[in-house]
């Protein structure tokens, strides 16, 4: 007999030690893209260990070519599921710093939330079910089934480790149901369940001209220049009603179903209100799709950062040797990015201009996720959330990805159950990143009841 009461006082009486425990971790510098943290992914790693550890759960981390892996399990209940639950303790890069308006690693509580790297992705949401589990074990409460942690470090970054592990720790991570919380509520005060993720294909390509700069005056006009022929390439890979031109990109795509359009489209969004919070004046986007088609459930083409040529002050009369973009293509489920990525070079084939060279750079990809919404731990996932959150969640899909979880569900074969506690405004990869501490406090509150209704 789940004891809640007991859980309940043991919660509320455990607010300040567990918004503390968070702020520790919140102040390593665990940024998985830059190379010279390798000391601080090794402090958050070994954070999160000891922290499941204090929880009597068996710990081990899996080391590899980059930030450990940490893996913890409960005791197991035969008969009953087991669930894995997978998170992060990497975060993004803080650039540009001058925008914060306090430093990244010093976490600070303001108006109710909690400005800091990683507070909502992944780091706050992801400690909610280990401070859950904890709350079990120190309420002397048995948990009603095995749960099983694999935290790593990389996700930001391509999951290297993980994805080079994965075939040895199967057994290891052998589980019937993935819990992730690693996304975004519908909106304040409105919970969600994500039964779908995008894929994406990663990507830098540098266009390659002269053997070093010219002169634009005694050269320009007799040679083709790297910065205009990669905005060429770039404007080309997309048309202006938002259709993306690599041959063959559509061809395994699903398209919505009416049900889901239906669904969707009576979930009172507001456009305008969208507008105004991203402060645009318009929204725009493949034509035929409402906004929230098109940012879950169709694939996109976006360029994420330009390098090449001059970029100091003044001007600079030169014909660059080169130029380079980030760019990306999110994928909805069915597509894969392997294919995406020969795609990709017969298009650029087909539209290198003579007198450059066009280099691709394979980044990372994963391929997108859909859980199964009539799942047999779904109905206890909806109970769960609804009680920590006090409001009955509704069923979303979200445009962003979590590249590793669709290999993990195959090496697994399990269910897979998203759950996010952030929301859309939490500043996620941007300067002044938030997470609301009573949302971090129901979190908590939902994962405890998770193992009860998880277990039924
Ligand atoms: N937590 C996000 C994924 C996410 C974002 C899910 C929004 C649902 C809604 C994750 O940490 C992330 O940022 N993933 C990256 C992957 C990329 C670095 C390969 C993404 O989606 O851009
Ligand atoms: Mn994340
Ligand atoms: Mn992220």
């Amino acid at each position: 007999m789940t004891d809640f009461p007991t859980l309940d006082r043991f919660l509320l009486n455990n607010r300040q030690s567990h918004l503390d425990q968070l702020f520790e971790l919140l102040r390593i510098a665990s940024i998985s893209a830059d190379s010279s943290k390798g000391a601080e992914m090794t402090q958050a790693a070994n954070w999160v260990e000891a922290k499941l550890a204090s929880g009597g759960l068996k710990t081990k981390q899996i080391l590899g070519d980059g930030p450990p892996l940490v893996y913890a399990e409960s005791v197991p209940v035969p008969g009953k599921p087991v669930v894995l639950v997978y998170g992060h303790y990497d975060v993004q890069p803080v650039d540009p710093l001058n925008l914060w308006s306090s430093p990244p690693f010093e976490p600070v509580l303001k108006d109710g939330n909690i400005y800091a790297r990683g507070s909502t992705d992944d780091k706050g949401q992801m400690l909610t079910h280990v401070q859950s589990v904890l709350a079990w074990q120190q309420c002397n409460q048995q948990l009603p089934l095995q749960v099983k942690f694999l935290i790593e470090g990389q996700e930001e970054n391509g999951s290297a480790v993980l994805e080079s592990k994965l075939a040895e720790i199967a057994d290891q991570i052998a589980c019937d149901v993935i819990v992730i919380s690693d996304s975004s509520q519908y909106a304040k005060g409105q919970p969600a369940i994500t039964y779908g993720l995008r894929g994406i294909a990663y990507y830098e390509l540098r266009v390659h001209g002269p053997k070093a700069d010219l002169h634009s005056g005694s050269f320009g006009g007799a040679v083709t220049n790297p910065a205009l022929a990669l905005a060429r390439i770039l404007t080309e890979m997309k048309t202006p009603d938002g259709r993306i031109q690599l041959p063959g990109f559509y061809d395994s795509v699903v398209e919505l179903d009416a049900r889901e359009r239906q669904m969707w489209a009576s979930m009172n969004f507001s456009d305008d209100a969208f507008a105004e919070q991203l402060g645009v004046d318009a929204l725009t986007g493949e034509e035929g799709y409402t906004t929230l088609e098109r940012r879950w459930a169709r694939p996109t083409f976006d360029v994420h950062g330009l390098l090449g040529g001059y970029q100091g002050e003044g001007g600079k009369t030169i014909i660059p040797s080169w130029a380079a973009a980030k760019i990306s293509f999110r994928l909805v489920p069915n597509q894969d990015p392997k294919i995406v990525s020969l795609q990709l070079q017969e298009f650029i084939r087909n539209h290198t201009p003579p007198g450059v060279r066009v280099e691709i750079i394979d980044l990372h990809g994963g391929r997108g996720v859909m859980a199964n919404p009539n799942s047999r731990f779904m109905k206890g996932a909806m109970q769960a959330v609804q009680e920590g959150f006090d409001a009955k969640p509704v069923m979303i899909r979200e445009g962003g990805s979590i590249p590793i979880v669709a290999q993990m569900v195959e090496a697994t074969n399990a269910d897979v159950l998203l759950h996010g506690w952030g929301l859309d405004d939490d500043g996620a990869h941007s300067p002044n990143e938030k997470f609301c501490l009573e949302d971090y406090y129901r979190g908590i509150r939902a994962s405890s009841r998770l193992w009860h209704y998880l277990a039924m």
